[in-house]
């Protein structure tokens, strides 16, 4: 049976505890949850289909378990034939020029080395003024954007519709 990978980071647990809310969601197929420090590039090949989940730090920096990841090795991956949806923490009024930014860091180089991103997210209920996780000349986010530093109340629809997003644009 098909399994999909859900790798995720976190510095606070915020991004842990939407992961395991995914985990505990999705019933399309069988999902494994792995934290990104215990990841190799070696795991990224057992997908064809990948969620991943990160904060954004440090205006515009990705979570610091990502960031060692994406240096070292998450750019050298080749994602041809893989399927990608992304999902990132952040808050749009702290950090209203760097809103989850590290979506798009991961989505552009997902797509720079062959892989598909699905999941776009519309941008409209959104308060903030630049983001690399928009895509250009588009009024969505590469992926989920989420906000539990403003919009708790919130996140439980986003996702819920998001998933039923992804699970149809995988092909369930
Ligand atoms: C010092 C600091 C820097 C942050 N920088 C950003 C940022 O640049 N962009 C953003 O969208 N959110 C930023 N955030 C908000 C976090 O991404 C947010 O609190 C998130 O829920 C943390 O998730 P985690 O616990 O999974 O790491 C920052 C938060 C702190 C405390």
């Amino acid at each position: 049976m098909e399994k999909i990978g859900l790798i995720y980071g976190s510095d606070t647990g915020i991004t842990e505890e939407i992961s395991s809310a995914i985990l505990d969601q999705w019933t399309a197929c069988e999902i494994e949850m792995l934290e990104v420090t215990d990841v190799d590039n070696s795991d990224f090949e057992r997908f064809d289909k990948l969620i991943l989940g990160l904060s954004t730090w440090y205006d515009g920096d990705l979570q610091s378990d990502w960031e060692t990841y994406f240096e070292d090795e998450f750019t050298n991956i080749d994602f041809t034939g893989k399927t990608v949806a992304l999902f990132g923490l952040g808050d749009q009024y702290g950090y209203d020029d760097f809103f989850v930014d590290g979506i798009g860091i991961l989505a552009k180089t997902i797509l720079k080395n062959g892989g598909k991103v699905i999941g776009k997210w519309s941008c409209e209920d959104y308060d903030f003024a630049t983001s690399k996780a928009q895509i250009e000349g588009e009024d969505y986010f590469y992926g989920l954007a989420l906000d539990e530093d403003n919009e708790p109340e919130k996140t439980t629809e986003r996702l819920e519709k998001w998933l039923q997003q992804i699970e149809k644009e995988f092909g369930f």
